[in-house]
């Protein structure tokens, strides 16, 4: 689907469909063509309602108000609604006169047309080849058409980075392996300035990486270290290192996993994925920053060498750690991980893993986690996340959590001897591979809860949502700003 942007005013683009959003109730607004007939079918124009009036080719869509993730939901509500029909093109007016909107507008349309049909074999076409959007009234606010044409790329680009993290989430186990992860990762250095490095397990070995490695034992598939570097053309301001869970299987190892809750663990990979999208994103982007995304890829599996509780692991950074529960997998990766990611001496560092369910239970599954001791940088993390349409909230440490992971035979356990608080204290287990001086510079983002949408919601099909692509380079952008 083509997206265009023109100076016409709405009533002289020709096009097959029209998209209208119903801001005022009383359905009272010049684009509203068909008063009678939505009063007649009972339509209320609630946020999320739309109804598609075949004969004159009209779209009605709720839309509670105007601000920018209302407009994204209204948005993909659309293109929805025309997916089932056979119109080629539509056309809709903009709402409201700044680039933040017309930004939003865009997501909208490209987060809703997402869909994963490899698997399926027959597949309703999309007809919809052209969306036209009228920014006439752009010219009015006096907004030049360059600052319009870079809302709409870095748009674009911010989607379609998401949209690219939900197909490696959503590929089957069976095909979506550590190797394959990486075959994905190399593949980013067709975009300027991106390097990619990938280590197997002899370089795991030689760096005492033993928390991975163990995870990784009762795997038919080796792992790999991903480590995908950005350059900026520019001098670079900043070094930002991402670090991503990329558990492409979850089986629970040996403290296996019920049926119920194995089901839909692919989506282990969903920080790994989210940190690979963020780099192309930036790159795509040509931000100004030194990026680099780490994921440590592998499967948690069982077998006669599978890794067992009562193991005692030595990380990178020499800590032992007692293993209590097999399914506590993802700390153990990030570990190690996080240690390699602090020899790069990063100037803020951020990892991102769907790793506890906890972190579910304690803000529901639309919410991000986000730990860390810099207030600051929680907070711009917000202010991000809310631009981006993306729901997140903090979640704080305290020195009793902290005591929960002693252990009495090793350094420190990797579970807590408590059944509450479990998102911060897997958090607490990550911060012992923190060094002093990079503790200010860390946040951990638990995505457990959004990574994998079971029934839709928003502009979110069910499957993987691509959590944390869009708020992370929200606030890559800021950072601009800032500094
Ligand atoms: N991958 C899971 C966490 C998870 C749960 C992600 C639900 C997405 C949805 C993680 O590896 C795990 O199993 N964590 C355990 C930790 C426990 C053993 C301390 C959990 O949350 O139960
Ligand atoms: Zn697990
Ligand atoms: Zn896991």
């Amino acid at each position: 689907m083509n997206i265009k942007t023109t100076n016409e005013t709405l009533e002289n683009i020709n096009t097959q469909a029209v998209i209208v959003f119903i801001v005022d109730k009383n359905f009272n607004h010049v684009w509203i063509k068909h008063k009678k007939a939505l009063e007649a079918a009972n339509f209320k124009g609630e946020s999320e309602e739309a109804i598609l009036l075949l004969e004159d080719g009209y779209v009605y869509v709720g839309c509670a108000n105007l601000q920018p993730d209302e407009l994204r939901i209204a948005a993909a509500k659309a293109i929805k609604t025309l997916r089932q029909t056979s119109y080629k093109s539509a056309k809709i007016g903009s709402y409201i006169e700044d680039t933040h909107s017309m930004g939003a507008l865009i997501e909208g349309f490209v987060l809703g047309s997402y869909e994963f049909t490899k698997y399926k074999s027959k597949t309703e076409p999309f007809n919809l080849e052209e969306l036209i959007i009228s920014a006439d009234s752009y010219n009015q606010n006096k907004i030049s058409l360059e600052e319009l044409q870079n809302a709409k790329e870095t748009a674009y680009i911010i989607a379609n980075a998401a949209n690219w993290a939900k197909d490696i989430i959503n590929t089957a186990p069976y095909d979506y392996t550590p190797i394959q992860m990486a075959q994905d990762a190399q593949k980013l250095t067709s975009v300027e300035g991106v390097t990619c490095r990938i280590f197997d397990e002899k370089f795991l070995q030689e760096q005492k990486m033993g928390a991975f490695l163990a995870v990784n034992r009762a795997s038919v598939h080796p792992p790999r270290l991903i480590h995908l570097t950005y350059i900026p053309k520019e001098k670079s301001k900043k070094r930002v290192v991402f670090v991503g869970k990329g558990l492409t299987y979850d089986s629970g190892g040996l403290s296996l996993k019920p049926s119920d809750y194995m089901v839909s663990m692919k989506a282990d990979k969903s920080g790994g994925a989210a940190v690979m999208a963020i780099l192309k994103g930036a790159a795509e982007l040509k931000l100004p920053f030194e990026i680099h995304a780490i994921i440590g890829a592998t499967e948690n599996m069982i077998g006669g060498n599978a890794y067992k509780p009562d193991d005692i692991l030595t990380a990178k950074n020499g800590k032992t750690i007692e293993v209590r529960n097999t399914d506590a997998e993802g700390r153990l990766v990030l570990a190690d991980c996080l240690c390699y990611a602090q020899e790069l001496q990063p100037d803020l560092l951020i990892d991102m893993a769907t790793l506890t369910g906890a972190c579910v239970v304690a803000l529901g599954e639309y919410t991000t986690g986000v730990m860390g001791y810099n207030d600051k940088l929680k907070h711009e993390l917000y202010r991000a996340a809310t631009q981006s349409g993306e729901l997140v909230n903090s979640l704080s440490f305290n020195r009793y959590l902290k005591k929960l992971l002693k252990s009495n035979i090793a350094d420190i356990s990797n579970i807590s001897s408590s059944r509450y608080g479990g998102a911060i204290t897997a958090a607490l287990f990550l911060d012992n591979f923190i060094e002093e001086s990079f503790k200010d510079k860390w946040l951990h983002l638990d995505i457990a809860g959004p990574a994998y949408i079971e029934k839709e919601w928003g502009y979110n099909q069910s499957g993987a949502s691509g959590a944390g692509v869009r708020m992370n380079l929200y606030w890559l952008i800021n950072q601009q700003g800032d500094k």
